[in-house]
């Protein structure tokens, strides 16, 4: 991370904070506003100090290290597309036929050989200290408390490392860590994870689970942590694939788990499977707090490091985040692993306002009546492509579908209530808006075929159609209407909620000839003319089976659930940042924001 921090200062733009900073709540809130700027910029964060407990920590935190795109690629060393193209012919490969066919083939096979990580029973750079097991002290180390409500300090980008029970398969997961006290850690593998899997094993054999976190080294480490490969294919192949060198590991010192051995700060230790303990809240990278959960307990055994050690973290919440760009690295480079079960898949993406498992568009070459639906049932099916709720596919004559105005027009030109698929399947964990968890609604829309005949009948103004709405119900209180220009304008209403959106939405129906497609969502925390937080609370907010609605239009109920809607589970609340903070950050000059910026991305909760 040294390294890491020089290359910064000379390619990355870093911005360098000397003041002492609070670990908890300010460096987490200076972060999440800077990755919300255009062109955000890493930052580090040299005299981190904990005001509360009363520490000042000895080494600095690095933040925002996927600050924006460009930076991204310095990390890869290349475009995400390129890495891309070199997985496409890998997947292509054919025996040669030709003898200069098979020239070829031996540069590509060769090129392989920097694949497979290198494994070293020397001691790592990453062990130049180790602290034993009764001088462990996780207050040694500055972990963030991001949200005022969140259940205490988490480790944010920690690079979880694994075996499975026989020890055949190796897994890197990227999964947050909360500190209970000096030596355990709440392990939040959630259920549909590699390490939970392998968790299942120790847990039915009755043994405890060797575990090794790391911290820091490459920076390309954590993108892979987070990649979505394929069960029992060991992350750090992707990591040599893309360096072009092999990942060069060391052993942990109390088991047997192989880690980089460039990492910053490694945290070895087990898991218990006998005990459990209550995790969060956490305020999470879909804009929501997690709520409280029983999880796995790591208790740590060693703790080793360099000499001079960096800390590394991010911040979640609200879009726009890291994951963002992190995300479109993954989106670009994981499309040729999609195609082998969806070959006329010409490109998707996941934007950041649908955090994700909430949104994604799917361009593709359509050959045949229902080819979509096929896809939507492939991606419903496929490792974490099945956590999407909301899948959108268009044709291959439709525009980038980056250009969000034009593809929309041209969604909406073709949406037809008789060409979307409402069903059910799995959701992320952390999905809040299923009457159960883990399970829920799923919608598909096929705006693939020809746009449709009929727009809205009779369209009105936006203070005309609130009026007639207000007439009916006053508990509507502002409305505006998008992409009146299409066949089917998006009518958003915000309400008071005092009853299910089902008896509003049956109210409306004489008012058919003016609506096409109607959104509701709830006055508070919400801004009518503000569509990309629109689009963020509505996708989250939805699970498609209960809120949504065909007849005699689409109604999407985006409102926050509860008993009135038959919603008996706890709703979560958003993520806000502290206004103190903000105020005293304001003061400091630590960051500069007004009123719109903070309305703009719903820092501040307001009614
Ligand atoms: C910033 C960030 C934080 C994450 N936190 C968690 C987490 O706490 N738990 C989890 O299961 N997944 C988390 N993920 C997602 C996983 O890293 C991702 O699903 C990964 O592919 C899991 O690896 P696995 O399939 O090897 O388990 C996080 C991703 C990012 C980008």
């Amino acid at each position: 991370m040294q390294d890491v921090v020089e290359w910064l200062k000379d390619k990355g733009n870093l911005k360098v904070i000397d003041e002492p900073i609070d670990v908890e709540l300010e460096i987490p809130h200076i972060a999440y506003i800077e990755v919300k700027k255009d062109n955000s910029r890493p930052l580090l964060f040299t005299k981190p100090i904990n005001k509360a407990k009363g520490i000042e920590y000895d080494m600095p935190v690095l933040m925002n290290i996927f600050a924006n795109k460009e930076l991204t690629q310095k990390i890869f060393g290349k475009h995400p597309d390129q890495v891309a193209q070199g997985i496409d012919k890998l997947l292509k490969l054919k025996p040669p036929t030709k003898f200069i066919d098979k020239l070829k083939m031996i540069s590509q096979l060769f090129a392989l050989k920097n694949v497979f990580p290198k494994r070293s029973n020397s001691l790592g750079l990453c062990q130049e200290i180790v602290i034993p097991k009764e001088k462990v002290d996780l207050d040694k180390l500055p972990i963030l408390k991001t949200w005022e409500e969140d259940g205490g300090a988490f480790i944010t980008m920690g690079q979880v490392y694994t075996k499975s029970l026989d020890g055949g398969m190796q897994n890197l997961g990227m999964y947050r860590l909360q500190q209970y006290d000096k030596n355990h850690l709440g392990m939040h593998w959630q259920i549909h994870k590699d390490a939970s899997h392998f968790f299942d094993q120790y847990q039915k054999a009755g043994k405890k689970m060797p575990v090794t976190v790391a911290i820091g080294g490459d920076p390309l480490y954590i993108w892979c942590g987070q990649a979505p490969m394929p069960h029992g294919m060991f992350e750090l192949l992707l990591y040599g694939f893309v360096r072009g060198k092999n990942a060069q590991l060391v052993k942990s010192i109390t088991n047997d788990i192989y880690i980089p051995k460039d990492v910053d700060i490694v945290i070895e230790g087990f898991v218990d499977p006998t005990k459990m303990a209550i995790e969060g809240p956490f305020g999470d990278h879909t804009g929501y707090y997690t709520l409280k959960e029983p999880y796995p307990i790591m208790e740590v055994e060693t703790i080793t490091m360099k000499e001079k050690p960096i800390f590394q973290a991010t911040v979640v919440g609200k879009p726009p985040l890291e994951d963002k760009y992190m995300g479109w690295a993954t989106e670009r480079i994981f499309l040729p692993m999609l195609k082998p079960m969806t070959p006329e898949l010409i490109d998707y993406y996941m934007p950041e306002n649908g955090v994700f498992h909430n949104l994604i568009l799917a361009k593709m070459k359509t050959l045949y009546k229902g080819h979509a639906q096929q896809f939507m049932h492939a991606f419903w099916g496929v490792g974490q492509m099945s956590f999407v709720k909301h899948a959108i596919f268009v044709n291959e004559d439709a525009p980038e579908l980056e250009d969000d105005i034009a593809i929309t027009e041209y969604i909406l030109n073709r949406l037809d209530p008789q060409k979307i698929l409402i069903t059910q399947g799995i959701i992320d964990a952390l999905d809040h808006t299923a009457n159960e968890s883990l399970v829920g609604g799923k919608l598909g829309v096929d705006a693939t075929g020809k746009e449709v005949e009929d727009g809205v009948k009779s369209l009105l103004s936006d203070n005309d159609l609130l009026e007639k709405m207000q007439e009916i119900d006053r508990n509507i209180l502002e409305l505006k209407q998008y992409f009146t220009h299409t066949k089917n304008p998006i009518c958003v209403i915000l309400v008071n909620k005092v009853e299910s959106m089902q008896n509003i939405i049956a109210k409306l129906k004489p008012l058919k000839e003016h609506i096409k497609l109607l959104v509701i969502t709830d006055k508070t925390n919400n801004e009518i003319d503000n569509p990309y937080m629109l689009l963020w609370r509505v996708v989250n907010n939805i699970d498609a089976q209960r809120d949504v609605v065909l007849e005699p239009f689409i109604a999407i109920d985006g409102t926050n659930k509860s008993k009135l809607d038959g919603f008996n589970r706890e709703w979560p609340k958003d993520t806000h940042c502290t206004k103190k903070v903000l105020d005293s950050l304001q003061e400091r000059g630590l960051i500069d924001i007004d009123e719109k910026f903070i309305r703009k991305f719903g820092l501040l909760g307001f009614e």
